[in-house]
């Protein structure tokens, strides 16, 4: 992240998302990234990414060759996230010396309309859009939504056969090294709170979504063509520094972790949390925490 990055940045979540970058760069699945690629329609697609958040994935696809003309869509629950998103892709292109003009409802870069819709998912899909979508993204964001209530008008949202690349989708496994006498007490909590956690009045999320995914887009009449994992894994390099931002990330995953069970007490002794937290915290400042979470990417076609 450079200083104008971080200069354009206004919320927290959005550094978070900036930070979360790199680990993305190394953890999504090459096999199925090949296999978006050979879906990839020809020209000037109309893309549609859910839970866009900061744009993150918009500025790789153009830094991989993936997409480079047509329109790109960011929807997203969070509106200022929306417009810390403007600001961080036109600092992103200018850093690259990509041409961007901003729009009234984003910006273009080079060739690439993108732009920002502002909506919850589940409200979104119960109203009428017009135009479908030829490729469908979701990054980190299945494993928040009700994914059997949500995955057919998903689906939907694409042309009949249109490509979905659904990545990063959270599965069941963190590990924290080197381990501590109260990891499982706290895993086992962390992934009760994500399969109890309602948002915007609906079930927000389990943590299996990885594994399930391949029954639910199996019975939405779309099975995965291309499926692999995405874990992420962070480690300091032998001088003892994380990559880029990545000891920042790791801080925010032990504070969601932190936040989702501090007033869980009857899931997870208050003492021992605050004991493992310190532990890690410890050992993230020297350099000496390894965290590893599986995650599973996905390809494939909508029915039709
Ligand atoms: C973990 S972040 C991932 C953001 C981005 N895809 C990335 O990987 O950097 C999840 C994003 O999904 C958005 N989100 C979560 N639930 C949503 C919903 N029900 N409708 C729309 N957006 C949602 C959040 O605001 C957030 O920006």
């Amino acid at each position: 992240m450079t200083s104008s990055d971080e200069a354009s940045m206004t919320s927290d979540y959005a550094r978070y998302l900036a930070a979360k970058t790199t680990v993305d760069d190394r953890a999504l699945n090459r096999h199925v990234l090949a296999e978006l690629r050979r879906l990839m329609p020809v020209g000037a697609p109309r893309v549609l990414e859910v839970g866009a958040g900061l744009g993150t994935m918009v500025a790789r696809l153009l830094d991989w060759g993936v997409v480079g003309a047509g329109e790109y869509i960011l929807l997203d629950t969070d509106r200022s996230l929306l417009d810390d998103s403007r600001r961080w892709l036109r600092d992103w292109a200018a850093a690259r010396g990509l041409r961007s003009d901003l729009l009234p409802d984003g910006l273009r870069v080079g060739d690439l309309r993108v732009r920002m819709v502002h909506a919850e998912l589940g409200d979104y899909l119960e109203t009428d859009h017009g135009a479908l979508a030829d490729v469908l993204i979701a990054n980190a964001v299945l494993d928040l939504v009700d994914v059997p209530a949500i995955l057919p008008g998903l689906l939907r949202l694409l042309v009949p056969g249109g490509v979905y690349w659904f990545t990063v989708n959270y599965d069941g496994e963190s590990v924290f090294a080197p381990g501590h006498p109260h990891d499982d007490q706290v895993m086992r909590a962390y992934h009760r709170d994500m399969d109890e956690r309602v948002r915007y009045g609906r079930p927000a999320g389990e943590s299996r979504t990885g594994r399930h995914l391949f029954h639910h887009l199996r019975a939405a009449k779309a099975p995965a063509l291309a499926a692999g994992s995405s874990d992420w894994i962070v480690s300091a390099g032998p001088d003892g520094s994380y990559p880029g931002d990545e000891a920042n990330f790791v801080r925010d995953i032990l504070g969601t972790i932190r936040d989702a069970l501090r007033s869980r007490h009857d899931w997870v002794d208050p003492v021992d949390l605050a004991d493992w937290l310190a532990v890690r915290d410890r050992q993230l400042a020297a350099g000496e925490l390894v965290y590893i979470a599986h995650q599973l990417d996905f390809a494939g076609r909508s029915p039709g």
